[in-house]
């Protein structure tokens, strides 16, 4: 009788279901990753005049990002230097000129200085330099903010120059797009009851495409197949002009692009927290904010070139509603798939098919990140 001989299975396994719910994983995950990391944090452009502000979870800390008198960015822990009251609870305004704590009325200015504490401020004792905001380091890259924890944190270009931290166009394409120079259009913000890394995993598969999107596959046959685009993005449909819910084009292709980035969607990621959508009339990017072992924001912001929008008819909805649409689906999913991984069937994890290999490549990264 012949024997057979089993095959090499052709599944990679995912994390343990552990690594989705724990809170200690969780909080080292904190620790090691977005404490340490450059962590991305919306686009400039969002923040367009002094005084425009926006406040972000990092880590456990909440931070302030403000546009300055000069036009500079920068980030502060949103922290009174006298009793810690949290200064700024709006996830994000505008503020005339200063920063007030409610408690005792410190007043920082939006340098971070201490420039108001009632009482105290002139005292001769009072050395007020030493009371100013925490710092948060801040770079801009490509129109994007990116901020860091540590208090000596490497360049943003030595995190970036590591090919395993993102992918965003090798190719050049990201430079084409001059995120730098787009507007927002459109900002939304979602609370995914799912881990963070559920999330990521997702986005960087297309064999759910298929059966979860059939909206996005008729604008993107490939993804159909489950095959993800390389370096290159994936070609529009034949009847497909531009990447809006009805497949036509209502603006104007970016300035700067090439005739074959008119057809085609490309979609990168970057460690630990972002995802660009580039598309020939807009950018859209969506960003993680992790709030808890099972419960995400997720912040989509639309951008746009601001002479389309300058235009009396500009109408952004027909980008968000596509992209909107896909967003909710892929939630939907993520959040059944946390529902799933505190079961005893989880507890060893699940498997990546063959068309999801490479995201055991995060995985990996994930993993050494915690060990270091
Ligand atoms: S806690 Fe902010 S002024 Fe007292
Ligand atoms: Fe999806």
């Amino acid at each position: 009788m012949g024997t057979s001989t089993r095959q090499a299975s052709p599944f990679l396994s995912t994390f343990p279901g552990r690594y989705y719910y724990d809170p200690a994983i969780y909080a080292q995950e904190q620790e090691c990753i977005f404490s340490r990391m450059w962590v991305y944090g919306g686009v400039a452009n969002s923040l367009p005049k002094p005084g425009d502000y926006r406040v972000l979870q990092i880590a456990s800390e909440s931070v302030i990002v403000v546009r300055n008198k000069q036009g500079a960015l920068q980030a502060f822990l949103n922290v009174c230097r006298h009793r810690g009251a949290r200064l700024c609870s709006a996830a994000s305004g505008h503020l005339n000129g200063s920063i007030q704590c409610h408690y005792h009325a410190w007043t920082y200015g939006l340098d971070g200085r201490l420039i108001g504490a009632p009482n105290v401020l002139n005292r001769p004792d009072f050395e007020r330099a030493l009371y100013g905001l925490h710092p948060v380091a801040l770079e801009v890259w490509q129109g994007m903010i990116w901020l860091n924890l540590s208090n000596n944190p490497p360049s943003l270009r030595e995190q970036l120059d590591d090919p395993r931290v993102h992918d965003f166009g090798s190719n050049g394409a990201i430079e084409r797009y001059c995120i730098a120079n787009l507007n927002v259009g459109k900002t939304m913000v979602y609370e995914v009851q799912a881990n963070w890394k559920l999330i990521m995993e997702n986005t960087l598969e297309c064999y759910h495409c298929g059966p979860m999107h059939p909206e996005l596959c008729a604008l993107l046959p490939q993804y159909k197949t489950g095959l993800i685009d390389g370096n290159d993005g994936t070609e529009f449909a034949d009847n497909v002009e531009a990447f809006t819910i009805t497949g036509e084009a209502s603006r104007p292709p970016l300035p700067g692009l090439l005739p074959e980035d008119h057809r085609r969607y490309a979609g990168y990621f970057g460690m630990p927290n972002v995802f660009l959508n580039l598309l020939s009339d807009h950018v859209a990017i969506d960003w993680l904010e992790p709030l808890g072992p099972a419960s995400t924001r997720v912040t989509s912001e639309w951008l746009f070139d601001p002479d389309a929008m300058a235009s009396p008819d500009f109408d952004p909805m027909d980008a968000v509603d596509i992209l909107d649409l896909v967003n909710r689906q892929d939630w939907e999913v993520c959040e059944l798939a946390q529902q799933g991984v505190t079961s005893k069937a989880f507890a060893q994890g699940g498997n990546y098919a063959p068309l999801e290999h490479h995201i055991r490549d995060f995985v990996d990264y994930i993993l050494e990140k915690l060990e270091s």
